[in-house]
């Protein structure tokens, strides 16, 4: 009975993958046949911003911003189009088309989603690309932004910088990370337990919706507006803007980096920090970074903790604060480097010998971690016992020569635990101590690569299970993890299947957009693996 089910599903998918091939090369026409149609003037010609396999530069565009190459092999769908817009009405004019000629959107701003999710489909699609729309307008009286999505976050640290030294945003730390992306699921960075994620400081944005119409906060309403702000990218629309709320950063911030190895009690320090980190005050960003090295003495194998943390203020604040509440760490006052706040993000991004320049450039080329990767998160509500962290390391040391795992520990606390569950999607708030980020990384596709070191992170995810948040065991739609669930592509979606993955990453949030999602876009025009779905949908 299972097999035959099984056969049966397998027929389906294989008849309609038939009728998509066959219907896809007309629909590729039609498609663009429509969308020369529909804009027929010179001024804002639509020619331009159009790419088929058949424009050299197509490719080079695809590659520009895939930050994982296991979504760039032969195998990897390729989009049909991809519309690179220079005006809202290219984006008007390609959600009409596709509409008409039954072809998939994919939105893409920094291109970092870890499933690929803005640049791959199953089903013929188009890519809507926002580099183009990438312009950062400074209100340095009203300390307020325009951003448009395209923009990276380096680019939105640099363009504030450069009209005032003391604002910024609370934005991801790693500067080619898109805006676009980034406030859609959240958004959290080094001034995240001061004043929020990115997502808690947006006061207004420009979106268009699966009509085409163009709506601001006001017309858009406050539930769609609420969405928005971290529900998840690809789901309500595309966001061609973002009015942002701008922060306060002092002319010296303070940072330092210590690493301690299982010989220099990182098991304990590390056991310590769970107590200390969420603790800290608002003004202190504390990170540690779990990786592999080969210990000094006689090359073995050991595990590396690097304690790590920015503090928004100068040295003489911070190093009596750190020896008061963290005193086992050993810090000496050699540890506290002060620096501008825009060195900061240099260093953490580790181009300290750059000029700030280096963060409008959106290349990849300075990436420490080999190119083929996958993660996973957890949040952590508990401190893990030491004997826990000692399996842990069991695991990170088991990790053969070519790939490289890397576990981030990011404090939570400060605001974070007095902003409202409800107030934004983003759900992990009260008595979350810290998130995880695991990331193992790899240099080739070769000798089952991908399949090996997949299956050693699925291991650690399930080893980690009952040491992290429960029912639901939280994850972070920012870091995009499609072995947590997703929507059945090929048939109905149904709201509990959703309701998996979705209280993972929203916990009871996840009703209310399945609720903003029905009426705004109750056909699912917007979707993905893993896009809130609207009630009562039925795909065939
Ligand atoms: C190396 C690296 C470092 C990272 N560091 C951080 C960090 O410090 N803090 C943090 O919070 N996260 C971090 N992330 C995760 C990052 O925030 C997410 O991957 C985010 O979704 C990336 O945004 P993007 O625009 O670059 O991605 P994209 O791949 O372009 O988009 C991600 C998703 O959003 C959708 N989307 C994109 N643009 C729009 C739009 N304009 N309107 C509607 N939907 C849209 C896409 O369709 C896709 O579903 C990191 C990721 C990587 C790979
Ligand atoms: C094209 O341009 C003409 C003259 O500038 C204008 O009247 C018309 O509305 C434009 N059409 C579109 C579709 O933008
Ligand atoms: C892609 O090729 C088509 C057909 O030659 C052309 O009309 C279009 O302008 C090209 N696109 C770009 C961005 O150059
Ligand atoms: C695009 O990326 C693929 C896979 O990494 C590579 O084989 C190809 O040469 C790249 N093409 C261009 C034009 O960059
Ligand atoms: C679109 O083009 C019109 C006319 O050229 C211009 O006024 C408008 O600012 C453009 N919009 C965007 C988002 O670029
Ligand atoms: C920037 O902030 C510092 C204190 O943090 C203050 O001394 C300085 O005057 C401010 N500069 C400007 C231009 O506001
Ligand atoms: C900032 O740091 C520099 C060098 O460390 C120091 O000389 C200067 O006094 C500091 N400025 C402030 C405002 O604390
Ligand atoms: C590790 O901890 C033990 C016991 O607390 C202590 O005696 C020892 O000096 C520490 N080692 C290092 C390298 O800090
Ligand atoms: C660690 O040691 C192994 C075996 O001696 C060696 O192959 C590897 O390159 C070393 N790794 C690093 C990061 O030094
Ligand atoms: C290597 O050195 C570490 C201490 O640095 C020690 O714990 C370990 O037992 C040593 N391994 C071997 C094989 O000598
Ligand atoms: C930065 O420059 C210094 C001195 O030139 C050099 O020792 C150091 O290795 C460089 N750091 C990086 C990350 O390139
Ligand atoms: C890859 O995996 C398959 C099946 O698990 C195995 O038969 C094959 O030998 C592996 N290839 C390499 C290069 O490890």
């Amino acid at each position: 009975m299972k097999s035959l089910h099984r056969s049966l599903s397998l027929l389906f998918i294989v008849v309609c993958s038939l009728s998509w091939v066959s219907a896809s090369a007309n629909s590729h026409d039609d498609f663009l046949e429509c969308l020369y149609s529909y804009h027929p003037n010179e001024s804002s010609s639509i020619t331009q911003v159009i790419y088929t396999e058949t424009n050299s530069s197509y490719l080079a565009l695809l590659n520009s911003s895939i930050r994982n190459l296991r979504f760039s092999t032969p195998n990897t769908p390729k989009p049909l189009v991809i519309v690179t817009p220079l005006n809202i009405s290219h984006v008007q004019a390609t959600i009409y088309c596709s509409k008409k000629h039954g072809l998939e959107i994919r939105t893409r701003s920094g291109g970092h989603d870890f499933e690929g999710l803005s640049f791959v489909s199953p089903v013929p699609f188009v890519v809507i690309d926002l580099v183009n729309l990438r312009s950062v307008d400074v209100d340095v009286e009203n300390e307020e932004a325009w951003v448009q999505s395209g923009a990276s976050v380096g680019e939105v640290y640099y363009r504030i910088n450069e009209r005032s030294t003391n604002l910024s945003f609370p934005a991801a730390v790693f500067r080619t990370v898109g805006i676009g992306g980034s406030i859609s699921g959240g958004g959290d960075g080094s001034l995240f337990r001061k004043y929020g994620l990115s997502a808690d400081n947006v006061i207004d944005a420009q979106l268009v919706d699966a009509n085409g119409r163009v709506l601001d906060r006001r017309s858009m309403g406050e539930d769609l507006f609420w969405a928005i702000r971290g529900g998840g990218g690809g789901s309500f629309g595309i966001v061609i803007s973002w009015k942002i709320k701008l922060v306060h950063v002092p002319s010296n911030v303070t940072f330092f980096s210590v690493g301690r190895t299982l010989e220099q009690n990182a098991t304990q320090l590390l056991h310590r920090w769970q107590y200390v980190a969420p603790n800290l005050p608002n003004d202190v960003y504390p990170v540690v970074t779990i990786s592999t090295t080969n210990a000094s003495e006689n090359g073995t194998k050991t595990v590396l903790a690097t304690f790590i943390s920015l503090f928004q203020g100068g040295a003489d604040e911070f190093f009596p604060l750190m020896q008061e509440r963290f005193p086992e760490l050993g810090l000496v006052k050699e540890d506290f480097i002060e620096m501008t706040w825009i060195e900061s993000l240099l260093l953490m991004n580790g181009l300290s010998n750059e000029t700030s320049e280096i963060l409008l450039d959106r290349s990849n080329r300075y990436t420490i971690l080999p190119p083929f990767a996958k993660s996973k998160s957890d949040y952590v509500r508990e401190p893990m016992p030491e004997i826990a962290l000692q399996g842990l390391w069991l695991h990170l040391l088991e990790v053969d020569e070519g790939g490289t795992a890397v576990l981030n520990f990011f404090a939570h606390g400060g605001i974070m635990e007095e902003i409202s569950e409800t107030e934004t999607p983003y759900p992990h708030r009260k008595g979350t101590l810290y998130k995880i980020s695991y990331v193992i990384a790899w240099q080739e596709e070769e000798n089952n690569n991908s399949q090996r070191y997949i299956s050693w992170m699925r291991k650690l995810y399930s080893y980690m299970g009952p040491f992290v948040s429960k029912s639901p065991r939280e994850a972070y739609v920012n870091y995009r993890d499609l072995d947590i669930g997703s929507n059945n592509y090929y048939g109905k979606t149904s709201y509990k299947q959703a309701s998996n993955w979705g209280r993972k990453y929203f916990k009871n949030n996840f009703d209310r957009l399945v609720y903003v999602k029905t009426k705004t876009d109750p056909k699912n025009f917007f979707k993905h693996e893993q896009s809130i779905p609207p009630l009562l949908h039925y795909t065939s």
